[in-house]
């Protein structure tokens, strides 16, 4: 695996992540929320889910990338979402791995309650740990925190003392994001027992996690178990913002041990470091579904749509901000 300043030193690599291609993968996020966003409070996240898949494949087309969707997806799906190693971009140029999540927060989108998005990350082929759909246990800060400073095999309640002491503040005046599911409870617990401040988050773990590089959101550390393709994903974000994320998959029974043996990964207890999930080079993009601590949702008006959506280079570490107005009526005729 080449390092990010191999790659960067390579003009024709680095161009596949180019500046340029910003604007191309914002379309694609765009286009997967505003598809969702139909759905809203509509109780259906099953067709909210493929709508925002069908947008999402439909707005790939017109990538300059010879991309394959290497996270995200199953192997074998039955119906119309993305399938693990299906070909996406216009066929030219690079070859791109493709993390997606065109609606992240399904449930929360059908119940129109806050926090859903359209997730996208990119890397050079090879530089996206392609993990299977197990749980995954993480934590995840923001810049300035040395990564050696918090670990998954340390108690919570010391990693939050840790980030308190480098932050110079107690830890009462610390935010932690958790997803609230019973098997966090635990660690919830913990989190207490410091004084620290919780928000419980019923859905969407990327944004929880990513929040944690964007100091705007408030929130200063990401704790608990989630999806491991999202962790991965996080961690593309978080690589943008200077941010840290360590992972370790929590495999349950034969067959995901399997899975997760397929997947290349030969000690499944091992903690993933940042080097292990995005090695290299990499893009993030995130459209709000519906409002949430990082993006706003779209809005949806007769024949036009409004979007927020954040777009990240970790060669650069810019992000972008995009506020998009579109034209219903010639969105899907041209992006
Ligand atoms: P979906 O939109 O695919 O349902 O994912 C939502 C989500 O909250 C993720 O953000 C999170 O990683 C995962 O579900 C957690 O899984 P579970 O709901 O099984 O605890």
């Amino acid at each position: 695996m080449s390092s990010v300043a191999s790659f960067s030193a390579d003009p024709v690599l680095s161009a596949a992540l180019d500046r340029n291609l910003a604007l191309d993968v914002a379309r694609v996020t765009e286009a997967a929320a505003i598809a969702a966003a139909r759905y809203m409070g509509r109780g259906d996240e099953r067709a909210a889910d493929l709508a925002a898949t069908a947008a999402m494949r439909e707005a790939l087309t017109t990538v300059p990338m010879a991309g394959t969707i290497t996270l995200g997806a199953l192997a074998d799906p039955d119906d119309g979402l993305f399938r693990l190693g299906e070909g996406v971009g216009n066929g030219t140029g690079l070859l791109i791995d493709v993390g997606v999540t065109p609606l992240e927060g399904a449930t929360i989108c059908a119940m129109g309650a806050p926090n859903a998005t359209a997730c996208m990350a990119l890397a050079r082929k090879g530089e996206l740990l392609a993990v299977p759909p197990v749980y995954m246990e993480k934590i995840a800060v923001g810049p300035g925190v040395p990564e050696g400073c918090l670990s998954l095999d340390a108690d919570p309640a010391e990693n939050i003392r840790a980030l308190a002491k480098v932050r110079g503040v107690p830890a009462e005046a610390l935010l932690i994001c958790v997803l609230d599911r019973p098997r966090n409870e635990a660690l919830v617990d913990r989190v207490r027992s410091t004084g620290a401040r919780i928000t419980l988050i019923s859905d969407g773990d990327v944004s929880g996690a990513v929040a944690v590089g964007l100091p705007e959101t408030g929130v200063d550390m990401y704790m608990g178990s989630g999806g491991a393709a999202e962790g991965v994903l996080a961690a593309a974000g978080l690589r943008c913002l200077g941010g840290v994320l360590q992972g370790r998959l929590m495999v349950r029974g034969d067959s995901e041990k399997a899975a997760v043996r397929a997947a290349g990964i030969t000690d499944p207890d091992r903690i993933l470091t940042m080097a292990d999930m995005v090695p290299g080079e990499t893009m993030f993009a995130a459209t709000g579904v519906t409002d949430g601590a990082l993006l706003r949702g779209v809005r949806l008006h007769a024949g036009s749509a409004r979007s927020s959506t954040l777009v990240m280079r970790s060669r650069t570490g810019t992000l972008r901000f995009i506020d998009t107005r579109h034209d219903l009526s010639k969105l899907s005729a041209d992006r």
